[in-house]
């Protein structure tokens, strides 16, 4: 499976602080918010990741990520030109994908709590598309997801005026290896962008779409506007001072993930000694 990382669009919701500086490179807490998606595929046992950004921004996201080689990955880059929906990241990434099966995240999302790695480790065969569900105060916000009383998934729609349930759908896709040409099949919506619901809708209406209702343990958290971005920064501070644990670390994620050795973990602590991070990776080794 290859991942491919969302970090276009043009960040509106968070003007001025967007005007000059992609909001995926901002800070969640103590690290950039790219980090915690990054981590969720690397989490995930992915390795090859396409990243998509703006024309204007890739420079800055190489400079911060590299070729990912340090972390144990490949990491590739592609510019969207002008931000024409999610879903056109399936088409950027056909190439990439090579006909492998896939997994999407959004840049802006931050996953905690769900044990991503035992689900990869359980190997289930991916045919069709695999997404998340999870209730939010505020549906309206999100793709919702439609259950029926036994369960069922009855409709998927984006951004509803009238939501028919709670249940958004988290910045996190899997597809298997047609998802690049139904993408490439699809048609802008009423405002102008490739879907990623139309995507899914089309696995729903081919009966080949599995919706799991995340673990009522786990968090997530998007960071689309500030009030958001406060709310996950306090969140992370929050785990970090009580537990002594950091979300969304790339370092400590690669290593766990066998990614990386003992050796690489201590190189990579060094220059980022005086923070309380470079110290947080040196801990790890103890
Ligand atoms: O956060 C989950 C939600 O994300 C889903 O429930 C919705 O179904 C989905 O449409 C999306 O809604 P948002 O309004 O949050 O999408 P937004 O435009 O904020 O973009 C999400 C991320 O994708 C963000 O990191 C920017 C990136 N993006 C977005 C577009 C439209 C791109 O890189 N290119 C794009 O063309």
């Amino acid at each position: 499976m290859r991942g491919i990382l969302l970090a276009g669009g043009t960040g509106r919701r968070l003007r001025p602080i967007t005007t000059s500086v992609s909001k995926h490179l901002l800070p969640v807490y103590d690290k950039p918010m790219i980090f915690y998606p990054l981590s969720t595929l690397v989490s995930l046992g992915i390795r090859e990741i396409l990243l998509v950004t703006t024309p204007v921004d890739r420079p800055l996201f190489q400079r911060l990520l590299g070729d990912g080689s340090q972390w144990g990955l490949r990491l590739e880059y592609v510019a969207q030109p002008r931000p024409e929906g999610i879903a056109q990241a399936l088409v950027l990434g056909e190439d990439f994908l090579g006909g492998m099966s896939s997994a999407l995240v959004l840049g802006d999302n931050l996953f905690h709590g769900m044990d991503f790695a035992a689900w990869a480790r359980s190997g289930v065969e991916l045919t069709g598309g695999h997404i998340f569900a999870y209730p939010v105060d505020q549906p309206s916000d999100y793709g919702v997801v439609e259950f029926s009383s036994d369960g069922r998934v009855r409709s998927l729609q984006e951004k509803p005026a009238r939501p028919r349930s709670r249940y958004a759908v988290p910045g996190l896709y899997f597809y298997d290896t047609e998802v690049a040409k139904i993408a490439r099949g699809m048609r802008p919506s009423a405002r102008g962008e490739l879907e990623i619901t139309a995507v899914n809708e089309y696995y729903l209406r081919e009966r080949t779409l599995r919706v799991t209702v995340m673990d009522r343990g786990s968090v997530w958290l998007d960071t689309g506007t500030v009030a958001d971005m406060a709310r996950a920064t306090e969140y992370v501070r929050v785990v970090d001072e009580r537990h002594g644990i950091k979300i969304g670390c790339i370092e400590e994620t690669a290593w766990r993930a066998g990614f990386i050795d003992d050796t690489q973990l201590r190189l990579l602590a060094q220059p980022l000694l005086g923070s309380g991070y470079g110290e947080y990776l040196l801990r790890l080794l103890d």
